[in-house]
């Protein structure tokens, strides 16, 4: 049987660069507590009103689909994860679908936040290796920065998460190497702790002034259960994988954690025992991009030569849902 193998990464992320310094701006803050608590030391916002998500989506696109020599009319069908489509209904996979001029192949929606990529990548491998599919574009693509709470009560926030986009292209190959597997894991009891309540269709009207006054349209967060849940998480369901293909951690070529926290990366790396030339992070540069954050990672490491054909690549997340899940890849 064929395995699932990437033809082909790419990412995009919007031009401005917002640095922690500029988040004073808004909200009492400072560069140290932002790089103490997350690692983070910049990241990427959108024009608003420019620049959709679809349209960072695009790009990363066609940057996977110029490395692979590919034109958009080879891809068979569209997988697109984000917590922040272009519009309530309908997603944004048919937004890609418009802008890179494929009509008539499916686009499905993936809506599993920072898990996205992973839950994505499970439906893509199924498709592929069940010969459905030969050409899948695979995207997580976000814009955070349209949904910023600006009052002093959304800074643990906000100084998170940044914008941006990556792609893979999916398709067969039998020489060995490809996705070994995929675990994922849901658990609702935490729903509440990482979400954005409106707008609602469980409620009439769907949005109202005194949701706008309350300020349920923004993301609200436990930070301290989001990092408690991650921690634990993300080594088991990695632990999990490597049990399911006879390896151990020791097997790890490059381990890309979702780009959460460094403090929840560097937790995740020590119990799992890896040594930092095991681990890539990148979200000084970039924040939180949600379901972007792996595959942008991905490409970086693909282009820069830190990621050699047949290297074990680990890759897992973490996020709101509780969604979790890891995926063991042969490169
Ligand atoms: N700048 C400065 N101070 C801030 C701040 C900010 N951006 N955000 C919160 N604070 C303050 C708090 O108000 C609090 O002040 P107090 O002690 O006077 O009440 C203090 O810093 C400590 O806040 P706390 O929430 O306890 O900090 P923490 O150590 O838990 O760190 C997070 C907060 C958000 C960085 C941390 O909980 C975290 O990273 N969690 C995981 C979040 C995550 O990964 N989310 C994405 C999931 S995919």
């Amino acid at each position: 049987m064929p395995r699932t193998q990437f033809i082909s990464t790419g990412f995009h992320v919007p031009e401005r660069i917002v640095t922690n310094d500029e988040l004073r701006t808004w909200w009492d803050t400072s560069d140290e507590w932002i790089r103490a608590r997350t690692g983070i030391g910049e990241r990427h916002w959108v024009e608003p009103g420019l620049e959709a998500g679809s349209d960072l989506a695009l790009k990363a696109a066609q940057s996977a689909l110029e490395r692979a020599d590919l034109k958009a009319t080879d891809l068979d069908c569209i997988v697109f994860a984000t917590l922040s489509p272009d519009y309530f209904f309908p997603g944004g996979g048919v937004f890609l679908q418009r802008k890179l001029g494929v009509p008539g192949i499916p686009a499905l929606d993936i809506r599993n936040q920072c898990s996205g990529f992973l839950y994505g990548l499970s439906v893509a491998d199924a498709w592929v290796r069940s010969g459905q599919y030969k050409r899948v574009l695979l995207i997580g693509a976000e814009v955070h920065s349209t949904g910023m709470d600006f009052s002093p009560g959304g800074r643990d926030l906000s100084v998170l998460f940044g914008d941006g986009a990556g792609a893979v292209i999916l398709g067969p190959g039998d020489d060995g190497r490809g996705v070994l597997s995929v675990h994922l894991h849901a658990d609702g009891v935490g729903a509440e702790q990482l979400w954005c309540e409106s707008e609602s269709s469980a409620r009439m009207p769907r949005i109202s002034y005194d949701d706008l006054d309350a300020g349920r349209h923004f993301a609200r967060m436990n930070g301290r259960e989001v990092f408690r849940n991650a921690v634990v998480r993300m080594p088991e369901v990695v632990r999990e994988g490597l049990a399911a293909n006879d390896l151990t951690a020791e097997d790890i070529d490059l381990f890309i954690p979702h780009q959460a926290n460094l403090r929840i990366s560097e937790a995740v790396q020590k119990q799992l025992g890896l040594r930092d030339d095991q681990v890539y992070n990148n979200i000084e540069r970039f924040g939180n991009t949600t379901a972007a954050t792996l595959p942008i990672a991905m490409d970086e490491v693909a282009r820069s030569g830190r990621l050699k054909e047949g290297d074990l690549l680990v890759l897992s997340a973490f996020g709101s849902g509780w969604t979790w899940g890891s995926a063991i890849i042969r490169w």
